[in-house]
């Protein structure tokens, strides 16, 4: 199996001071910073767009890890692919075209990841395996931080998990809201092998020892 891999979410982070947030979880040995962009439309919240994760991107070497809560995402790809997205997950749920979607995100020469509501069933984002390196399964009604992971989707992680080994590419599966050393371990047996966590991180003045808990919690 895959690694298990770290990619804390900013949007737990302190915004007036980002470039030191985005050091302490480099220096703490994160693998991914994972970067929430809202719109106020497909989530009822708002949080940064492509200006801020251009500004950030000198600031670190982390892989950006760019989950687009938006829709449409079609008009956007290319500021992101700009501003240095190196993956970008859109939402199975965020308009009729996520082939399309998913294929210009790969021409961009970007990373594609499909994410996945807490209502969606797995079944939904069959079609479209065969054009994503990543599934983001969201464990939590996705538009806010600290919210309380829902058990409810373990047994999705498992079915994708399955779903994902047949197609025979190495998909990863990365599971976002309400990870911390408990449930990152119930995600990592269930099949996750990408733990984003906001709260869980940046709430933590020891980042290095949030990080390594994640992991501790996981299970290889
Ligand atoms: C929720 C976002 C998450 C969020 C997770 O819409 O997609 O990435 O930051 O925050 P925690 O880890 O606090 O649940
Ligand atoms: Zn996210």
């Amino acid at each position: 199996p895959n690694a298990i891999l770290v990619a804390p979410s900013l949007l737990a982070a302190d915004f007036g001071r980002l470039d030191e947030e985005l050091a302490s979880i480099e220096a703490a040995g994160a693998d991914w910073v994972h970067l929430d962009v809202m719109d106020g439309h497909f989530v009822p919240n708002l949080s940064f767009g492509a200006p801020v994760i251009k500004a950030l991107r000198p600031r670190t070497k982390l892989v950006f890890d760019v989950h687009l809560m938006i829709a449409p995402v079609d008009p956007f790809l290319d500021m992101f692919a700009e501003a240095g997205a190196e993956h970008i997950h859109l939402h199975v749920e965020a308009g009729p075209n996520t082939h399309r979607s998913l294929q210009a995100v790969r021409a961009l020469g970007i990373k594609p990841g499909i994410a996945i509501n807490p209502a969606t069933p797995a079944e939904m984002i069959a079609p479209v395996l065969d054009l994503v390196d990543m599934i983001l399964v969201m464990t939590v009604n996705p538009g806010f931080g600290g919210q309380k992971f829902l058990r409810s989707q373990l047994n999705k992680i498992r079915t994708l998990r399955r779903m994902a080994d047949e197609t025979g590419r190495p998909i990863r599966i990365g599971v976002d809201g309400g990870i911390d050393p408990e449930t990152a371990g119930l995600c990592t047996e269930a099949g996750a092998d990408v733990l984003v966590a906001g709260t869980s991180v940046f709430g933590l003045p020891d980042r290095a020892a949030a990080i390594r808990s994640l992991r501790g919690g996981a299970v290889a």
